[in-house]
């Protein structure tokens, strides 16, 4: 798969395809025109009528293959609003996993330079990049971030810094020679441990402004007795570290 893909909508029915894509559904074969358009409706041979749409950052998260535990969309989005990353930012990412984070990124303009250590998931995560039709600013390179840290030093400074690995520390202890005077480090943890040795490092490294967060997020439930928060679920995803290089 080369080309961006659609999202085709009927009701509650989703499917993410490519252009000149073929698919079977009981409601139907649907054939995706080589040209089409978001905005567009494509008819599958039993009628049919499905509504074609632009894939956003959600609908990529739900569709896009997985290899492990993506971001989930609220840490995205903290991620995105306290680093205030923008179009034409230089972010340099690890690991990419599923590419989510990524692609999130590369969809608001930022040119994203993202390493992963596995080589299988790094060739899903471009394939992700394709789908999403980010892969001109998103750069998945195969490889362990931290050995690439002195060449990555030596390079052009990056604007934003994210980290969602387990050996984070490490490229932390580095941030000031990756990062632009007050570019912002985020850092990702699924737990207190992980967020300690961040926040360690990121003291020991003289990054400044040093916050960290838990990530916890509540459904309402409204109903005719009431409203209150969901008995149903949790909450919490994990952990965010925030700095800035000085
Ligand atoms: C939790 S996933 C990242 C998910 C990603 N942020 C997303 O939104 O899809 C962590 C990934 O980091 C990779 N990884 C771990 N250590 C790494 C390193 N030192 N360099 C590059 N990738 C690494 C793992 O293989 C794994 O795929």
């Amino acid at each position: 798969m080369t080309d961006a893909a659609y999202l085709l909508v009927h009701g509650d029915r989703e499917y993410l395809l490519s252009p000149g894509e073929e698919f079977g559904t009981d409601l139907g074969v649907i054939e995706v025109p080589a040209d089409v358009e978001a905005g567009d409706t494509v008819e599958t041979h039993l009628g049919t009528v499905f509504e074609v749409r632009e894939l956003r950052g959600p609908d990529l998260f739900d569709h896009l293959e997985r290899t492990g535990a993506p971001m989930m969309p609220r840490d995205v989005g903290l991620v995105m609003g306290h680093t205030g990353v923008s179009a034409g930012d230089r972010v340099l990412d690890a690991g990419t996993g599923s590419g989510i984070l990524s692609v999130y990124l590369g969809r608001a303009g930022a040119a994203v330079t993202t390493y992963e250590i596995d080589a299988d998931f790094a060739d899903v995560a471009r394939r992700n990049t394709e789908t999403a039709g980010v892969a001109e600013r998103v750069d998945v390179r195969t490889g362990d971030v931290v050995d690439e840290l002195d060449d990555l030093a030596a390079g052009e400074p990056f604007d934003v810094l994210t980290l969602d690995t387990g050996d984070a520390p490490d490229a932390v202890a580095r941030a000031p020679d990756l990062l632009v005077s007050g570019g912002f480090l985020a850092a990702y943890s699924p737990f207190v441990e992980g967020t300690r040795e961040i926040v360690t490092a990121a003291r020991d490294a003289g990054l400044v402004g040093i916050e960290a967060i838990e990530t916890i997020q509540r459904e309402m439930d409204f109903s005719d007795r009431g409203s209150r928060p969901s008995t149903a679920g949790v909450g919490h995803t994990g952990y965010l570290v925030f700095a800035r290089a000085p």
